[in-house]
């Protein structure tokens, strides 16, 4: 006898607009199936508003989750003014960009990855292709450049005179006792004003000087069908050891898609993220049935136990880094959450596309 697949517990107040309808092509014409349809949806990191209304407009077009996700996420890789991703990503403490990225299609269980590529501005294409033409899940450093050019993907320099010019100042700011001026220092010999230490005029302060900038984008979605696809693409911690891989090209810690469940992803410190296997575990969560949103939070309470290191924890014993999780189900639910409170997320759904809430462990000092 046929199960009986319910893909939709409509909960009151989530995936909007979800109803009655067709079976899923999958499962057309199977008997005793009950299928209701879900509301696509879309959730990325805060810096993915264009990219979730993308990634809608390229399923409503006929994409699949996968392309549609990975269109979206190319908007942002593409982006030279964002400076944690792609193209104007901020380079390694060698001055070169590595990017990495990984994804999954759930529909077909598929998996591809690309980690510390250079040259590659959209690097969750090359993804895309070690998914779909290699028997491999992840291509590293110069065969994975190698791959991409053998499949047609141009090679570029990625370096934005803008992340040169943060790079230069961050590399003056590592010692006094080396031979690189200091941005004072340059100021008084070339006869210019100093500008003030780490303003870039985008609110971020380079590292020494405060905040050392880890974006990345990740994007999860949900078709009418119920089929899930995640991506992440990034372009690592800036000024890394070169060769340093993140989290986000790593299948299971960057993002994680299972179909018959949901797909997650991450941003934020890395290393607490492979460490926990971190989107995997949200996933693992809502198998046993947990919300999106409380999934995320679970995952990050599970990230706040196992942080014990000194240097990474402030004064009041808490972790000194954030991490955000993503998550959507294969119901359409969906919810964002953070260590710190502050954290935003995109989300696109039913037509409206929006910046909402994370929520978070622990309320900023
Ligand atoms: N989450 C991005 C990175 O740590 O590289």
């Amino acid at each position: 006898m046929a199960t009986r697949r319910d893909f939709i517990k409509t909960t009151a107040g989530v995936g909007a607009g979800a109803a009655l309808g067709a079976f899923p092509r999958s499962l057309e014409g199977a008997p005793n199936v009950i299928v209701r349809r879900v509301t696509p949806t879309c959730v990325a990191s805060g810096n993915g508003l264009a990219a979730v209304s993308r990634a809608i407009e390229e399923l409503a077009g006929g994409a699949s989750t996968i392309e549609a996700v990975v269109r979206g996420v190319n908007l942002v890789e593409e982006d030279p003014n964002d400076s944690s991703v792609g193209y104007g990503g901020l380079p390694n403490a060698d001055g070169v960009v590595q990017l990495d990225s990984s994804l999954m299609h759930g529909p077909t269980r598929g998996a591809g990855a690309v980690a510390a590529i250079e040259g590659i501005k959209r690097p969750s294409l090359v993804a895309l292709d070690v998914m779909r033409y290699t028997d491999h899940h992840l291509l590293v450093g110069e065969g994975a450049q190698r791959f991409a050019k053998s499949m047609g993907h141009p090679i570029e320099d990625l370096l934005t005179e803008s992340a040169r010019q943060r790079w230069i100042e961050w590399r003056a700011r590592l010692s006094d006792s080396d031979d690189y001026l200091t941005p004072a220092e340059s100021a008084e010999r070339i006869g210019q004003p100093y500008r003030r230490p780490g303003d870039f005029g985008d609110g971020l302060l380079d590292s020494h000087d405060g905040y050392r900038p880890q974006g990345t984008i990740n994007c999860d979605i949900v078709d009418v069908n119920g089929d899930l696809s995640s991506v992440t693409t990034t372009s690592g911690l800036a000024y890394k050891i070169p060769g340093r891989v993140g989290d986000s090209p790593i299948i299971g810690a960057g993002q994680f898609c299972d179909n018959d469940v949901g797909a997650a992803g991450s941003t934020g410190r890395g290393e607490a993220v492979i460490k926990t296997c971190g989107s995997h575990t949200v996933v693992e969560y809502m198998r046993q049935g947990m919300h999106p949103k409380d999934a995320c939070l679970e995952a990050l309470r599970r990230i706040v136990h196992v942080t014990v290191e000194e240097r990474l924890l402030g004064e009041d014993g808490r972790p000194s880094f954030n991490v955000n999780y993503y998550a959507v189900n294969k119901n359409g639910e969906y919810g964002g959450a953070a260590i710190y409170s502050g954290a935003r997320f995109a989300v696109s759904v039913d037509g409206d596309s929006r910046l909402e809430d994370s929520a978070y462990v622990f309320q900023r000092a």
